[in-house]
This record gives C-alpha cells, structure tokens and sequence, in this order.
C-alpha cells in the first residue's frame, strides 16, 4: 500500500517523497468499531483522536447513517442552495442548527469543511463592514500558533512560516496577537491579570493597525494548535467589549470545539463567548460526511440580507443533500444518546486523569477542557528544551511508537514545545479514558527514565 501512495496518492501535510523503501511506512487503517480502529494488518488501536477531532459518536452508528444517507440519495441525490433554490434537507438542518446555536444567531451558510467555513466568515465579514459604509475593514486579527485551515483564504489567519511562505503574500493583511497559553508566560500571573494583558495586547495590536481597518477578530475557544491552549476567565467577555468598543466581528472558530467536544454543543458556552460568526465543520456529520458551516448573528444577517444585497459566495456542495441528511441523522443521535451528558458526566475524571500526569517529569504542563487535552513536555536541556539527540530519540521516535505499539492513537507534535494530545470520542467511557491516560502515563514514564 505505500507503493501505491508513492506512485498515485498526495497525502495531505506529508512528506510523500519519503514513504518507504527508503523511509516510513505507511499507516493504513481499514475499519473502525465504537471507538476503535484497525490497521491493515488487523491491530486494533483506540482512536484518541477521534480521527482528526471529527469522530464524536464514534465508528459504529453505519447502518442508521447509512439508512438516513439511502433514504436521502433515493430521494434526491443532489441540489444546490443557490440562486433562491434550497431543498427540504438543507432548509431543516439549518433550522435545527440554528436551534442549538447561542441566542442571537440563527442564520447558517453551508460549506465543504473548516477553512471554507472561515473564508465565509471573512467574506462576511468583509460585505457587513462594505455595507455599513466601512469599506476599509480590510484587515483581520488572529492568535499566534493558532490554525484555522489551509485554502489560501484562511491560510492568512495563521502566523506559521511553515505553512504560509511557500505561498507567498497573505491574501488578507493579519496582525498576530498573544493566544493564552499560560505555561509560555515567563512570570506566572492569576486568571484576572492574564486577562487583562492578553486584553491589553489585542487592543494594543487594533491600534497599531488602525481600529477603522479591522474587520474581524478569530479565535477559538480552546486553541488546538500548541495544545488545547484554553482562555483565562474574562477572556471572551473582554474580546466582546473591544469588539463593541471598536467595531469588528468577533468570529469563534468552533471546528473542533462544536458538538459536544467540551461538552456543549458550542465551545464558546463554556466561556461566556458572544460571537458575531461562528465556523464549524467536523463534528457537525461526525465524521460520516464533509461538511462546514459558518453561523451568523441575527444583526449581522440583518445588514448582509437587506433587500436587493446578494451575497456573492457559494460553493457548488454547499449543504450537500447526503451531508445534511447524515449531519441530522448523527445530531439526533447525539441528543438521543445523551452524547454531550456523557462528555459532562466524565469530564472531570479525565481532568483529574489528566492532571495527575503532572507528576511524571517529562510532563511540563497539561491543559485542556472537556474531551480534549494536552500535555506539554519539557525535555533534558536546562531551559526545558530537547537537545537533538533527545527529541530525535524521544519525541520522533520512542513516544508515538510506543503509544501505538500500546494500541493508541493520540497526536504527538514534534515542535519547539513538543506535546501529545488526545481528543477521544465522545461516546467514551470511563473505562477506555483510564486506559488512555494508562497508557500515556507508561509511556512518558518510559521516554523520562531515557531522559
Ligand atoms: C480550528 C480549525 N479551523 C479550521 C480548520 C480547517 O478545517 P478543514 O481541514 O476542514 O478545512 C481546522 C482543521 O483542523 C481547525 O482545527
């Protein structure tokens, strides 16, 4: 199988000319069951990833997905929302979206994934300013080490050369502001005075760059990319106030934080988020399905819809039939199944799993929230960093190995500040998230003892 994804496919975010013969092997997984998947060869794994943060209900719910998806395809396999034509699926899955949505936003453009859903975000935002006579909103604001998709568009939200230089200029000017990760501050500070310096640091940026120039701000509510880094209390309520206070969108980007994964059906809940534009993809099928969507706020809706405005922005499979009908099929399984009950009912004790690896000393902090965690390492150089020897050793070689050979899938990020993360199912028990933090504890045990 490597062969052929030498010779035919282009994997995403990989290194394709270094597949094996002459490097690594391809991981292949066949089929998935509850909360497991199996390899190729028929290894069974946990998958603490829930794929790539999609998965929340797990593998095993195919036949009534696949009973919704039949009835549907039969139906009408394909109509687009386009042009004043919509069909019944689509109209009633943003119906029952904008019912779980906060108060306040009840409108829903469908897109094919996450960074679609944050370019409309963007393109929204662009029309609400143009419309309301402020054209000059040209210029966005997101958090540093923050990922929101890969499109060109969206590409402009995240400050990683890595990702962005190879592609040349921005296509929407950015400013780049602290996100909250406490374990980077070099003074420890209490939740309110870490607040008001992140405060402080976006006003200071939104005047730097010309308030009358900004036309939104994106954030999630508990960042992925440096590690389920979440915010201080005050955060969100301080970020709605500079947004009042000087006139840009506040746009929570919920791609992995939706659904159920801190145990609402939107993140920002759990942090007293107001947003003007809410994107989401993942979750929003469970994985059965592509699928993204951005949420907007009744007063924003009301300036893009004003008679005769036309909202220059589509995508051919927006709101797809089949991917509307398996997003409604798999949130009427998550409510019947009492999916997020499940994610509030045990969140605690994995906190409590969680934190307690504290205590192996290659762990130099854990954060997270819900079904959704991290653990920062901290290595064999005095300032907490790995030589060369030791990350090439420990965090690119011995702990995912080890994870996996354990039977665990969890993400192990080999960056300046190196972590692993786990983002499980949401139908997990006690049971696997006790094996998972096992079997993390193990492994770290063992890559600190070669510390
Ligand atoms: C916060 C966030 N926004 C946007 C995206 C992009 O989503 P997609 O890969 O569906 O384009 C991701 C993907 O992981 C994400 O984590």
């Amino acid at each position: 199988m490597t062969a052929t994804a030498q010779r035919h496919l282009l994997l995403n975010m990989t290194a394709n000319g270094s597949l094996a013969p002459q490097g690594k092997e391809l991981f292949v997984v066949r089929r998935g069951e509850g909360p497991y998947v199996d390899d190729a060869a028929g290894n069974r794994y946990i998958d603490g990833l829930s794929g790539l943060y999609c998965c929340q209900i797990g593998y095993s719910y195919a036949d009534e997905i696949a009973e919704a998806a039949g009835k549907q395809l039969r139906e009408l396999c394909y109509s687009p929302l386009w042009s004043e034509s919509a069909h019944p699926t689509g109209l009633e899955l943003a119906e029952r979206i904008a019912a779980l949505a906060p108060d306040g936003i009840d409108q829903v453009f469908f897109s094919g994934g996450g960074a679609e859903a944050v370019e409309t975000a963007w393109k929204i935002t662009r029309r609400y300013h143009t419309l309301r006579g402020e054209p000059g909103r040209i210029k966005a604001i997101a958090r540093r080490g923050a990922y929101h998709g890969l499109t060109l568009g969206a590409l402009s939200f995240t400050d990683d050369p890595g990702l962005t230089e190879p592609y040349g200029p921005r296509a929407v000017e950015t400013h780049f502001v602290a996100n909250t990760n406490r374990a980077a501050l070099e003074q420890p500070l209490d939740d309110a005075a870490f607040t008001e310096y992140l405060l402080a640091d976006v006003e200071a940026t939104v005047l730097a760059a010309g308030p009358e120039s900004v036309g939104m701000l994106i954030a999630e509510p508990v960042q992925n990319r440096g590690g389920c880094i979440t915010p201080p209390e005050g955060y969100w309520e301080g970020l709605r106030r500079l947004a009042d206070r000087y006139g840009f969108l506040l746009v929570a980007d919920e791609v992995i934080t939706a659904f159920g994964r801190l145990g609402e059906w939107f993140g920002g809940e759990c942090y007293g988020a107001r947003p003007d534009i809410v994107t989401v993809a993942k979750g929003i099928t469970a994985g059965y399905a592509p699928m993204g969507a951005t949420l907007v706020a009744d007063h924003v809706a009301e300036v893009i819809n004003r008679p005769g405005e036309v909202l220059n922005h589509g995508y051919t499979f927006s709101g797809h039939p089949l991917s509307a009908a398996i997003a409604l099929r798999s949130l009427e399984i998550m409510q019947r199944d009492r999916i997020l009950e499940n994610v509030r009912d045990l969140q605690d004790h994995l906190a409590g799993r969680m934190a307690s690896l504290t205590a192996v000393p290659i762990v130099g902090d854990v954060r997270g929230a819900g079904f959704f965690y991290a653990l920062e390492l901290v290595g064999d150089l005095d300032d907490g960093g790995f030589s060369d020897t030791a990350r090439a050793a420990l965090v690119a070689d011995l702990i995912p190995r080890r994870l996996r050979e354990a039977g665990l899938l969890a993400r192990v990020y080999n960056r300046a500040e190196p972590l692993v993360q786990i983002a499980p199912p949401l139908i997990s028990d006690r049971a696997l998230l006790d094996r998972i933090a096992d079997i993390i504890a193990d492994t770290l045990a063992e890559a600190s003892a070669r510390l």
